[in-house]
């Protein structure tokens, strides 16, 4: 597909069966480098391009939801090289996007830990992602330093103490006041998860968000996912059968 094909597409996607949210896995940045006999961190470089691009097209269906995972609290076992190159390339990408992000209406954030951050690292995000937070058009979420595990401890953590203080009590404990405690707090569940690469995995992602998602995987390697083909995971999901445990009608 030419790369204004996937507008071809677009009219075919059933706007009474959009998706809410959608979040990528977007994986196998460091194969299509060493594909094109680059290092890891072309791919990385390559990926951000993509990121924009998807992002653009999600403004253009009006998708409301988007999350992307761009580091988990496991990448840190990579080489200091490839972290720190990332750790910098995800916050310089944000503050060159940011001006075009907060012009088009979107409201963009992190989630994640702070665990283990360079010291300032949460601030700037932070200081930048602000400039957003009046928009409503389209939620991008940032997986930053996020592990599913690691939110679900935080959320224990938080709800532990406010038993032990009286707030709240055991019995209390739904799965709402988990997902209120979680990043996602205030958010929709992703209704379709979609992963890159080849893998068949969730990699510690959204694990407690995406127990009814639907899951849509290609072999295509990040940077080369296209418009077209984002356009067309939507248009396999609003042929599936959700059921959520009832029977089919
Ligand atoms: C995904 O690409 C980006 C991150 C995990 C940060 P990878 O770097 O995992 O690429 P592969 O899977 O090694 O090809
Ligand atoms: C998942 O990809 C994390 C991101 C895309 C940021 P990985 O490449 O880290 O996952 P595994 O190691 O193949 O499961
Ligand atoms: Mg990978």
């Amino acid at each position: 597909m030419t790369s204004d094909n996937y507008k071809l597409l677009i009219p075919k996607i059933d706007k009474d069966k959009m998706p809410n949210h959608i979040a990528i896995i977007m994986d196998g940045n460091g194969r299509w480098a060493k594909k094109q006999g680059m290092k890891r961190v072309n791919g990385h470089k390559a990926g951000v391009r993509v990121v924009r691009e998807i992002v653009e097209t999600a403004r253009e269906i009006n998708l409301k939801y988007l999350t992307v995972y761009a580091f988990s609290t496991e990448n840190w076992g990579r080489s200091r090289m490839e972290v720190n190159y990332l750790l910098k390339l995800i916050l310089d990408s944000l503050i060159g996007e940011i001006d075009d992000l907060v012009q088009n209406g979107v409201n963009i954030r992190f989630i994640g830990t702070e665990q283990h951050l360079p010291p300032g690292y949460d601030v700037k995000v932070e200081e930048n992602c602000r400039r957003s937070w009046h928009n409503n058009d389209l939620y991008l979420n940032v997986a930053m330093n996020y592990g599913g595990r690691r939110e679900l401890i935080e959320a224990v953590q938080v709800i532990s103490t406010k038993v032990k203080d009286g707030y709240l009590k055991p019995e209390d404990i739904t799965e709402q006041v988990i997902s209120d405690h979680l990043y996602t707090a205030g958010m929709p569940d992703p209704d379709l998860v979609i992963r890159t690469s080849g893998e068949i995995r969730l990699s510690n992602y959204l694990i407690w968000q995406s127990t009814y998602s639907e899951f849509w995987f290609t072999e295509t390697l990040w940077p080369d996912f296209s418009r077209a083909e984002f356009i067309q995971s939507i248009l396999d999901y609003q042929e599936r059968k959700r059921r959520f445990g009832k029977r089919e009608k």
